[in-house]
């Protein structure tokens, strides 16, 4: 469907903006992946995304603004939560950190999974925020693909699983980071990291303590290319491929298989890599696919996370 691939500049992120208002449904770039946008204060919308997506309807979204301010107004926040999220917000936004707290009436239970809690973020691509300028109010966006699939990091990736669904695609090109939000729960003492991501733990100075059971969507299979069998396996391990298995790899000079994607081999390089390689190591329609498993380092620790929901 060529013509919902909308070439992300000013006149059509315009009309982007005027389909959103109206309740349609339309991806769009952000600096992690894209997402799959609709008017974030309309049950109408909100639902179309779930149907959109085939997301369990217990599985949260993310409520994305343009500034910190419309943030605030989404939020109920006791003076210690408030404290915490400007300090966040000056200090992250506009960028990849996803902030967890109560809702403000006037969020719909459906956009935050019947829950009284709703994850709010200001994304930096420049798109994104003008879109969101445009439409002045909040847009919920779950990452633009079908669900229990790769997250989409290009136009293209998003029109192969949702083409049928949406109304329209701002195509601005590959995503910067290629990875989602950090999602930071500061209702918690110590605030508490809901899942890993394009924000890195290290560029912390709080007490983070970091949990898996907060967030509802975290426990399904996620992230998956349509390929049989998918093993993370270490780097001696991948001689023993046949002809039929894909490999992901990062190590140097090691394979030369027509069904070889290589990753560069530090983590912003690889993450930003990985799920369009993903996409395009299923299109080859492998029997089986290798991952070479990464380092065992924190700074690959949201990388290890998708890889290990992928297999
Ligand atoms: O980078 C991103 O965050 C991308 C871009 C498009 O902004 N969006 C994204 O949305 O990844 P999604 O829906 O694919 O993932 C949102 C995550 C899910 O794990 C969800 O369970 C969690 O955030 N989440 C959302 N609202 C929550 C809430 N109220 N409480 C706990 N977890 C929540
Ligand atoms: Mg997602």
């Amino acid at each position: 469907m060529p013509g919902k691939r909308l070439l992300a500049n000013a006149e059509n992120i315009q009309r982007a903006a005027e389909i959103l208002k109206q309740g349609g449904l339309v991806a769009f770039p952000t600096e992690t992946v894209y997402g799959l946008g609709a008017d974030g204060l309309s049950e109408t919308a909100i639902q179309s995304v779930f149907d959109a997506k085939g997301r369990p309807a217990y599985n949260p979204l993310i409520e994305h603004v343009a500034s910190m301010e419309l943030a605030r107004e989404l939020l109920i926040l006791n003076p210690e939560q408030e404290e915490l999220f400007w300090e966040l917000g000056k200090r992250y936004w506009p960028g990849p950190l996803t902030l967890v707290a109560h809702k403000a009436p006037q969020v719909p239970t459906l956009a935050t999974g019947g829950l009284d809690k709703v994850a709010v973020r200001v994304p930096a691509h420049p798109v994104a925020l003008e879109l969101l300028r445009l439409v002045g109010g909040p847009v919920v966006a779950p990452s633009a693909n079908r669900s229990q699939r790769p997250s989409s990091t290009m136009a293209d990736h998003v029109l192969l699983t949702l083409a049928d669904y949406i109304d329209a695609v701002l195509d601005a090109g590959p995503c910067e980071f290629g990875l989602e939000s950090t999602v930071l729960d500061i209702t918690q003492t110590p605030p508490r990291i809901l899942r890993l991501g394009a924000l890195k733990l290290s560029e912390y100075s709080f007490d983070l303590s970091e949990g898996s059971q907060g967030s509802p969507g975290r426990t399904d299979k996620h992230y998956a290319p349509l390929i049989p069998v998918i093993r993370i396996v270490e780097t001696a391990e991948l001689k023993q491929a046949n002809a039929n298995t894909a490999l992901l790899v990062y190590s140097e000079g090691l394979f030369s298989s027509r069904l070889t994607e290589r990753l560069p081999n530090d983590p912003e390089g690889y993450a930003r890599g990985l799920f369009a390689a993903l996409y395009r190591l299923e299109a080859l329609k492998p029997q089986a696919l290798w991952i070479e498993a990464p380092p065992q380092t924190p700074d690959w620790g949201s990388i290890w996370d998708r890889l290990k929901r992928a297999a």
